[in-house]
């Protein structure tokens, strides 16, 4: 963990001046690196567990440290001490929620691990832009941090039954093994988990149960949503690009939307669920 932060604050290029706005405090150990380089006047640090945000008070207290600790859900951020220079967040987000872009000033930064349901992921780096919107490429990192707990995955709807419709696959499940893949995937079926793995894959809609069962050869599908459809469509554009891994997207952040885009902003896009 203290290497994971420690890169994580080297990829949100925190430095002298800045204020901070930190979402996940966890142990305290990211929040103290920040008050000895930046002074603890310039370091807010929000905590959703109160038994973890009390261990870390009293670690800070103890090497002399005295931040703004906040207990509560740092997706909503801390307004009082805004506006912030930076914002990062040490836990993961399936989209970027929009009290960050309000605390954040003109050409401040946010930083946080982009994932999602069914495991994909992508590391970003938005910049504020003085129109309220927010965006940047995603970063090489690969950086995974726990899912921020507003950000979880619900219960898995009862799944949809009967015989569906079957059809030749386009796309070999194992797409699913590559991380780039995954996360193309799970742009286009964002409420989505994935069982199984391999050649043998099922994936399960949260929302409205719907399944596709996909083999190397076969796609079943089943409810409301073409969940195999939606992916193989995803791959295909984004191989057609020649595969490339996730610097080469981008993320924009909007009041109205949010959607990740291939190559320059106005390319192919998918939009989260914000
Ligand atoms: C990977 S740990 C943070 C590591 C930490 N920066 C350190 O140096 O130890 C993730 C933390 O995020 C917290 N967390 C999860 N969801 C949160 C939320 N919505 N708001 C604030 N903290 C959250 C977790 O309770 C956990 O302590």
């Amino acid at each position: 963990m203290p290497g994971l932060v420690v890169r994580m604050l080297e990829a949100a290029g925190i430095s002298d001046g800045d204020k901070v706005l930190e979402i996940g405090t966890g142990t305290g150990y990211s929040t103290a690196l920040m008050c000895h380089r930046l002074g603890p006047a310039a370091v807010t640090s929000v905590e959703y567990d109160p038994m973890v945000a009390g261990r870390a008070r009293e670690a800070l207290a103890a090497v002399g440290y005295a931040p703004t600790l906040v207990t509560g859900d740092g997706l909503a951020g801390y307004d009082k001490n805004a506006e912030y220079d930076r914002l990062i967040a040490t836990c993961s987000i399936r989209y970027v929620p929009l009290p960050w872009l309000w605390q954040v000033r003109d050409g401040g930064t946010i930083t946080a691990p982009l994932s999602g349901w069914l495991g994909g992921g992508a590391f970003a780096h938005l910049t504020l832009a003085d129109d309220g919107t927010a965006g940047g490429r995603f970063l090489r990192d690969d950086l995974h941090f726990m899912t921020a707990r507003p950000h979880g995955r619900p219960p898995l709807a009862s799944p949809h039954l009967g015989i569906g419709e079957t059809r030749d696959g386009r796309v070999d499940p194992r797409v699913l093994d590559d991380r780039t893949g995954l996360f193309v995937a799970q742009l286009a079926v964002p409420s989505a988990v994935r069982l199984g793995g391999g050649d043998e894959v099922v994936l399960w809609d949260v929302g409205t149960g719907s399944l596709a069962e996909v083999t190397a050869g076969t796609v079943r599908q089943r409810g409301p949503l073409r969940l195999w459809d939606a992916v193989e469509d995803a791959v295909l554009t984004w191989r057609a690009a020649g595969s490339p891994d996730q610097t080469a997207f981008g993320l924009t952040v909007a009041p109205g939307r949010q959607y990740v885009w291939l190559g320059e902003p106005d390319g192919p896009s998918w939009d989260l669920p914000a």
